[in-house]
């Protein structure tokens, strides 16, 4: 006889321990102690409202659900890897302190279903956090972007310069990065709102359960409809970890920027001492250790995502223990997302933006050889021989070290007699980023309309 385990009855042999404990989740499982007590009580309730047990053993077993609650609370409860689950641990605690009628608790509900409820339960408790934590993080770039609506620096493409803009422009744009990351958490709620309590194994219960009663008390907005879906689905954890991918990498885009920014060829912004590291051998050193941090854990987030999606494909509905992997990707990534969030509006709130040098990297780059260019088509030269003359004048400018802007009128003239002396004004860095009027362009008055309308946004989330 081998009864030891909850489901012994059928088995006649002991696996060894070493096997055990590699079908064993209780190691990582237990961060869903909480959720697994939570859960019990509501379904304990149900039983005895239904009369699928009786109150007074409905009560009991509440009542030592709710000792155990505390125990937990008191970091007192000790789990046995032989129980290889939180939720047989749970069971078997429970029939420590209440006797057999413990074992009425299972009664028309499987681990499938109770699995699966813990988990949406544990996700569902914790993305306000992850939603809370962007908000913050959107503050921060709002409050940097007020204070450098008109800070002019060189914008990039292919990290060459290529057109002034303002440096409160370009945080907004990381806004509007995480503001989709918001609405996506957002829609994520949706999908892990919904309680797969009740479809027991796989196929629903013969039993007159409630479950809309448990939803209630758990809070889910919806139940399942369908119970092989119930036990099945996993979708709301992928959802997330892909939701925590995009993010991460959002973040790891803006890491890039903070750590290449603080070096001593770009030098426009510098880190706070809070949130930089120093070096063991090299007394001089102040590294971005923070923000290399975060872009490396971009790797891990990605790892979690294609690990699950991995996981999930090709699996046969219904419950296969394969879906045990499912939790640690998840457990993990939520620390990660959610500290490396807090850290980059940490990093934001103390930094130093050196203003000076923004601008000064606007002042001799060629990056206003564009307003040169449109400003001919604007006198009704094609663009395309504006393009030419203008490059012709930049590689004149090259040779000799002059920028457009210092040329005489008499040498712009000379590549195009069109130009005239309100050119030194269309060439200015300032001139420049506060024509960009268009829908979401760079000028000042935009930034600060972007703002206003970004504030009013997040007010409404209070
Ligand atoms: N520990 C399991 C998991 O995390 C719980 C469900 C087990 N169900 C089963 N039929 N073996 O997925």
């Amino acid at each position: 006889m081998a009864t030891t385990k909850l489901w012994g009855g059928r088995f006649t042999a002991k696996a060894a321990e070493w096997v055990d404990e590699f079908g064993a989740s209780i190691h990582f499982d237990q961060q869903m102690a909480a959720e697994d007590l939570e859960g019990s009580i509501a379904h304990a309730t149900m039983l005895g409202k239904q009369g699928i047990i009786t109150v007074d053993e409905s009560t009991q077993i509440v009542e030592g659900l709710k000792v155990l609650q505390k125990d937990l609370a008191d970091g007192t409860l000790v789990f046995d890897v032989k129980n290889e689950d939180i939720h047989m641990n749970m069971e078997s605690l429970l029939t420590q302190k209440i006797g057999a009628v413990a074992g009425k608790l299972h009664t028309a509900r499987s681990r499938n279903d109770q699995v699966a409820t813990d988990f949406h339960l544990w996700v569902k408790h914790r993305l306000p956090h992850v939603l809370e934590a962007i908000t913050e993080l959107q503050q921060e770039l709002l409050k940097l972007a007020t204070t450098h609506a008109g800070t002019i620096m060189s914008g990039y493409t292919h990290l060459q310069h290529a057109q002034p803009i303002t440096y409160g422009h370009y945080l907004l744009a990381y806004f509007d990065m995480f503001q989709r990351d918001y609405e996506r958490f957002e829609f994520n709620q949706l999908h892990t709102d919904i309680l797969p309590l009740g479809a027991a194994a796989l196929a629903g219960t013969t039993f007159p359960i409630d479950r809309e009663f448990v939803a209630n008390q758990l809070g889910f907005n919806d139940i399942y409809h369908n119970s092989l879906d119930a036990v099945s689905d996993r979708d709301f954890a992928l959802e997330f970890l892909s939701n925590s991918a995009m993010m991460m990498m959002h973040l790891s885009r803006m890491a890039e920027e903070l750590i290449l920014w603080s070096t001593y060829e770009f030098n426009y912004i510098e880190l706070s001492d809070d949130f930089s590291t120093g070096s063991s051998i090299m007394p001089q050193k102040k590294n971005a250790d923070f923000a290399e941090l975060v872009r490396g854990k971009t790797g891990r987030t990605y790892g979690a995502l294609m690990a699950l999606l991995t996981t999930m494909k090709s699996l046969p509905l219904a419950y296969n223990k394969d879906m045990q992997e499912d939790k640690e990707q998840v457990f993990d990534v939520m620390d990660t997302v959610i500290a490396s969030v807090k850290i980059f509006t940490g990093m934001l709130s103390g930094l130093k933006v050196h203003e000076e040098r923004m601008l000064a990297s606007t002042q001799d780059d060629f990056s206003n050889a564009t307003e040169l260019a449109d400003y001919l088509a604007t006198k009704g030269v094609p663009f395309r021989e504006a393009h030419a003359i203008v490059g012709q004048l930049v590689l004149q400018g090259l040779q000799t070290h002059t920028p457009l802007q210092k040329m005489s009128l008499a040498i712009l003239q000379s590549a195009a007699p069109q130009i005239e002396d309100d050119i030194f004004n269309v060439l200015k860095s300032e001139t420049a980023v506060n024509r960009r009027t268009s829908i979401g362009g760079t000028a000042v008055a935009n930034v600060k309309k972007e703002i206003a309308r970004h504030q009013i946004k997040l007010e409404a989330r209070q």
